[in-house]
């Protein structure tokens, strides 16, 4: 059954609405708050959760949302649920660097339907509604045919409890980086993915990242003809705190580089 067009349509408006919030504030001295030692908070980001949680209150009054600044919280399962985060590369926005975007999905039913990422300097907007294909700006994008790990470009990123996690994770990037032709790390996981999904990079790892960092970033994979599970090759869960995105070819010999450094690591 195809989707209600609205929720396209609000997918949009809010992030293109959200895109204008973050333009106020960028390079213009926002108020920075720390949420923890080195995790932040802007104006921007509590202003464009609010103005989405108004906006779906107003539209859809039954639909739940989930939002990284307003509470981790999910609410009873509803048919409709949005998972917004008002800023990804909130560390970015916070230092003047222009790689940061709005992310916005919409799980119907509990599985993901539609997923909306915008960033307002390049004036790049991702969307995707499950069955449709991927679009940016409208246009067909589609994941690139890299066929080999030493030709491939890797993005990855860390979370801000890196000094307590495991040095496993360090030891995976390290891998990599042997590996691979190069590894980024963008500091925008929605970003990340679109990358991905539009072929301008091959493959994207990261260990505990939250719904609102993947979930619109992940339907944009899989509709732009890339594979998308976790890191053990399990089905692919928004809240699974985990995820590998590829173009497809390059999904076995990442798993098998993050098997082997996590089997040593054991
Ligand atoms: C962060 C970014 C970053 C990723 C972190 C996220 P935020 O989100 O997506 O790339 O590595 O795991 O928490 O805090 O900028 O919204
Ligand atoms: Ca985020
Ligand atoms: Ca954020």
């Amino acid at each position: 059954m195809s989707l209600d067009p609205r929720y396209l349509a609000t997918g949009v408006d809010a992030a293109l609405e959200a895109g204008r919030i973050h333009r106020r504030y960028f390079r213009q001295h926002p108020d920075i708050h720390k949420k923890g030692r080195i995790d932040l908070v802007t104006n921007a980001d509590l202003e464009a959760e609010r103005m989405f949680r108004d906006l779906i209150a107003q539209r859809f009054p039954d639909h739940v949302v989930v939002g990284e600044e307003a509470g981790a919280v999910a609410p009873p399962e509803g048919r409709c649920r949005w998972i917004i985060d008002p800023v990804d590369g909130t560390t970015n926005f916070a230092h003047g660097l222009a790689l940061f975007c709005v992310s916005i999905a919409l799980e119907v039913d509990g599985q993901l339907a539609l997923g909306v990422v915008y960033d307002p300097i390049n004036e790049e907007l991702f969307t995707a509604e499950r069955g449709e294909g991927a679009r940016l700006n409208g246009e067909p994008i589609h994941v690139s045919m890299c066929a080999e790990l030493v030709d491939g470009l890797l993005v990855t990123g860390f979370p801000y409890t890196i000094r307590e996690e495991r040095r496993r994770q360090v030891d995976v990037f390290a891998a990599f980086l042997h590996e691979a032709q190069a590894v980024r790390r963008l500091g925008s996981a929605a970003l990340d993915l679109c990358y991905v999904a539009a072929g301008r990079l091959d493959g994207y790892w990261e260990e505990r990242v939250f719904p609102w960092d993947i979930a619109a970033g992940a339907l944009l994979v899989a509709e732009a003809g890339g594979t998308v599970t976790g890191l053990d090759n399990q089905p692919f869960d928004p809240f699974g705190l985990q995820i590998l995105a590829t173009n497809g070819p390059l999904h076995e010999p990442m798993l098998e580089v993050i098997r082997r450094v996590h089997q040593e690591s054991a």
